[in-house]
């Protein structure tokens, strides 16, 4: 049956401005790197895309490498398009990204104009689509000038390959030159894609105050720390979560007494707060205004649903936010 979006999708979401542009990101945003891979089902991956788009989120992140394998992240987002979203494209923000290891030899990874002009060009043939809305380089690259990465970014967008340019995993420092060298050029940054959790304070330390500076927004990735910040692992290793199913980045080692503690204390403050520790986590980002979205992964619907609840209450007291930190920092 042809899939019909849910009619009023865009009355519960809230919208937020990108930075100092014409763009506005859905509050929660879906990324793509695991559960798309031609090792998951085809028909779940489906049914995560139509349940984002028919609860009001427009944007939908991708890389050259997700899968597995590398790559399958992104046929597979492409078929998913043609099959259910064939009306839709002018509702959807989709990004991809290049910067970690995507082929053998020497030209596919990193920062090179060679590098980034050929992924993004494989990357539109597995979504069969002609253009990108946001094209990031994935990581920065300590060999080539950072003068080259930027004017391939900045050459994408002139020949019309994607409408805007971003960044992901720069410090505070390299951001600054990127923003700058970018502006130069005519293109300016859009975005930057950092690591940013309760659990992950890096961004704090100069980085979001660089973004406020120059207007650029900001989508924190893993907000819930590949879902240690939830209720999921307090007791035990779920068999459907990401430490049992996949493993690679998020296991065992990670889930130890003294997070299991914290996550525990979080869990209690959330419920007093009549939210779910998820809900909480997302929120705590969110109540900062210098946050454009939150970028989520999800293996199953209702962890969008979910994930979606948290924008009721994104207001925090001074008491907690104190409380918060007591107990990340303990
Ligand atoms: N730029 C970069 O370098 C970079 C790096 C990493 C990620 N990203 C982007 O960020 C996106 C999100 O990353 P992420 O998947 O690590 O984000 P995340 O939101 O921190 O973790 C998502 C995982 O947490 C679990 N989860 C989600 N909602 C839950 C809930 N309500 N209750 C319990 N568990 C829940 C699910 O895993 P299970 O159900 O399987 O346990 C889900 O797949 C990626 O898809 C990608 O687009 C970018």
């Amino acid at each position: 049956m042809t899939y019909q979006p849910c009619s009023d999708r865009y009355k519960t979401m809230e919208y937020r401005r990108c930075g100092n542009s014409g763009i506005k990101l859905s509050a929660i945003s879906l990324g793509l790197w695991h559960n798309f891979g031609d090792v998951n089902d085809f028909e779940n991956s489906r049914n995560l895309v139509k349940t984002a788009f028919d609860n009001g989120i427009t944007h939908f992140d991708l890389a050259n490498n997700y899968g597995p394998p590398p790559g399958s992240a992104e046929a597979n987002f492409g078929k998913i398009l043609k099959q259910d979203f064939r009306g839709y494209r002018d509702e959807m923000i989709i990004s991809s990204k290049a910067g970690y290891t995507m082929w053998d030899g020497p030209y596919g990874d990193w920062g090179s104009k060679k590098y980034l002009i050929s992924s993004l060009d494989q990357s539109l043939k597995r979504m069969k689509l002609d253009y990108v809305d946001i094209f990031y380089h994935h990581r920065p690259d300590p060999e080539t000038p950072l003068e080259e990465t930027m004017a391939a970014l900045d050459l994408i967008v002139r020949q019309g390959k994607a409408l805007y340019v971003g960044i992901s995993n720069y410090n505070a420092e390299d951001t600054i030159k990127a923003i700058s060298i970018l502006n130069k050029l005519g293109t300016p940054c859009l975005i930057h894609q950092p690591k940013y959790s309760m659990f992950v304070r890096d961004p704090e330390n100069g980085l979001l105050a660089v973004l406020e500076k120059e207007r650029v927004g900001c989508i924190p990735f893993s907000p819930l720390a590949q879902g240690l910040l939830s209720d999921k692992y307090l007791n035990g290793i779920p068999n459907d979560s990401r430490v049992a199913t996949s493993g690679i980045f998020l296991n065992e080692n990670h889930i130890t007494a003294e997070k299991i503690a914290k996550i525990s204390k979080l869990n209690d403050l959330a419920k007093q707060r009549g939210q779910k520790l998820a809900h909480m986590a997302l929120a705590w980002l969110l109540r900062d205004a210098r946050i454009t979205s939150v970028l989520i992964g999800s293996s199953k619907s209702e962890q969008i649903i979910d994930a979606i609840q948290s924008l009721k209450n994104t207001q925090f007291s001074t008491e907690e936010l104190v409380l918060i930190n007591s107990i990340l920092n303990n």
